[in-house]
């Protein structure tokens, strides 16, 4: 709806040329809305026909910016290739933040699980796990076992090591680009997805979250823990990466059919640092 009243905009913006009868410039004017139109609707067709996804149009947000689905996804890859495989490399050289975000990470998820009508401390999976920072400092303390998945097999390699004392309770090691991931059915009480959803493009996302969903137990819940950009979508041409603005966030995950139940911003990060949220999902 924004992107066709920006046309209608544009369109009256030339009124004064149009409205003298200048009927090539309102018909130019008319063809490129209708041809916006006919794009945004087709896309939208296509997803209901061949994917059987809702008849609403998902944000196009990724697929205008990131130039292509193979470029954004190989360029993330080549990316993580040069990524030591340490804390720092985890939190993007920023690692007076561990503390900060495993605290209010910890804190987050005991609001979730362990008590009445609560997710089971039973099993967790571990998503864009990296070294398996969040396993250890997060997951493992709370349950029994834990599931890591990440497309680097450097990184579950060194995950073997770091994570330490309680590594026999990481159970399996997926290696899998998650947009390729299919969790097991109704196997885990969390699913914790951190600093990773911006890796995928909006169908990509959306799709995964709604495999997450089938993964989880019941009163399981998925918890998401990332960027949030103030406005729109903004592309990291660095890491090959998207930060969202919370709307577009919520958007596909409604899409999902999750609820978001409660959502909590990061406190204490730097004023220069992009917001970070925490949202779990049901
Ligand atoms: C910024 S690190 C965060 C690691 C970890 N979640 C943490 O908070 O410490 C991003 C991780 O996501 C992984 N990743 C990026 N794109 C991915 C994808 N499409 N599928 C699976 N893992 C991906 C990277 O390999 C990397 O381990």
């Amino acid at each position: 709806m924004g992107e066709k009243m920006a046309w209608i905009k544009a369109h009256h913006a030339f009124k004064s040329r149009w409205d003298r009868t200048d009927n090539d410039m309102c018909r130019n004017s008319m063809s490129f809305f209708l041809h916006k139109t006919i794009r945004g609707d087709f896309f939208s067709s296509y997803l209901f026909l061949l994917e059987g996804l809702p008849l609403v149009k998902l944000f196009t947000l990724t697929s205008e910016i990131i130039n292509g689905e193979m470029q954004f996804y190989a360029r993330a890859k080549r990316f993580y290739e040069d990524v030591p495989a340490t804390e720092e490399g985890m939190m993007g050289d920023f690692l007076e933040l561990n503390s900060i975000d495993v605290e209010a990470s910890c804190g987050f998820l005991r609001k979730f699980v362990g008590g009445p009508g609560k997710a089971d401390t039973e099993y967790a999976l571990d998503c864009g796990c990296g070294i398996g920072r969040v396993t250890r400092y997060v997951l493992l303390p709370s349950f029994s076992s834990v599931d890591v998945v990440d497309m680097m097999d450097n990184f579950l390699f060194e995950a073997l090591s770091y994570i330490g004392k309680d590594a026999q309770k990481v159970k399996d090691y997926f290696c899998f680009p998650l947009q390729q991931f299919t969790p097991p059915i109704k196997k885990y009480d969390v699913i914790w997805i951190q600093w990773v959803t911006g890796h995928l493009t909006d169908k990509d996302l959306m799709l995964f979250l709604i495999r997450c969903k089938s993964s989880l137990k019941d009163n399981g819940v998925i918890i998401i823990k990332d960027n949030v950009g103030r406005q729109g979508c903004i592309m990291d041409q660095n890491d090959s990466s998207v930060i969202r603005e919370i709307e577009i966030l919520r958007n596909i995950i409604a899409k999902c059919n999750l609820e978001i139940i409660c959502a909590e911003k990061q406190l204490d990060i730097p004023e220069q640092f992009v917001p970070i949220w925490m949202l779990a999902l049901k």
